[in-house]
């Protein structure tokens, strides 16, 4: 946990919380599915600083215990439970660069975490989108817990893009996502169809092999602006504006 990041409450602090989130799972995970484990549900609320104030983030409290309950279950590693660092640097840097009146849109959300800035600092429309359905579970309780408005979607990408096509984002937010080689061409892929005229992607990376090979692609389609986040030197900003064909 990072400095930035503050335990409050105890774990499963609040029965209502728990049970929303108890019930949602269950019903987007389905019939046929595993039950939640216990780990899933021993919930932390934490406060995370932001410029402008911080937001509430509710997840599961301890990720080693659910990740060998999920691997037990034969289920995928819940990546989508932790508060990376790149989910916190794209978070300081929407809440420290409004994207007032803007739709933006979150691929691989996890928590959640920049979506609930940029509804806080004035989006006109966000949508947090992953392609685990505990993940959404969690992105639409943040909302709430931060008593803002806006949207959640399950898919992977290609999914989104096609649930979307009609709807395009002025700004696209996406954290520490080029983890694995397919997500790379992917990415690469789905980000025309889904940017507006004049749209952005800022993607926050902590400096993964796959951001190496994406970048070197995504330059020939956009202008390019990265920097190291001041904040945190374990991650890189990458601001892709200004569509070159
Ligand atoms: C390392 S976690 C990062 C979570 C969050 N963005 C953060 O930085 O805290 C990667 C997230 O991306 C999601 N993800 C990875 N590949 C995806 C894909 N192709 N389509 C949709 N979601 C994807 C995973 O489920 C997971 O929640």
């Amino acid at each position: 946990m990072t400095a930035d990041v503050q335990h409050i409450g105890r774990p499963n602090a609040s029965p209502v919380l728990r049970a929303s989130i108890a019930e949602q799972i269950a019903a987007l995970r389905g019939p046929d599915a595993p039950a939640a484990p216990p780990p899933l549900l021993e919930i932390a609320v934490e406060r995370v600083a932001l410029p402008g104030g911080h937001v509430l983030v509710a997840r599961p409290s301890d990720w080693p215990e659910l990740r060998e309950n999920e691997a037990f279950d034969k289920r995928p590693t819940p990546y989508w439970a932790v508060p990376w660092p790149s989910g916190l640097s794209l978070a300081r840097l929407v809440a420290s660069q409004p994207p007032k009146g803007k739709r933006v849109l979150e691929l691989g959300c996890g928590l959640a975490i920049p979506t609930v800035a940029a509804a806080r600092a004035g989006a006109a429309h966000v949508l947090a989108t992953d392609v685990n359905t505990d993940s959404i579970v969690f992105a639409a309780h943040n909302l709430h817990l931060n008593d803002v408005t806006g949207d959640t979607a399950v898919g992977d990408w290609r999914q989104i893009v096609e649930t979307f096509a009609d709807e395009p984002w002025d700004l696209v937010l996406a954290a520490d996502v080029l983890y694995t080689r397919e997500n790379v061409q992917l990415l690469v892929d789905v980000l025309p169809g889904l940017l507006a005229p004049g749209g952005e992607v800022w993607l926050a990376d902590p400096r993964r092999a796959g951001a190496g090979e994406f970048l070197p692609i995504a330059k020939k389609l956009w202008h390019v602006d990265s920097h190291e986040d001041p904040e945190d030197d374990r991650v890189m900003l990458h601001r892709l504006h200004g569509r070159r064909r």
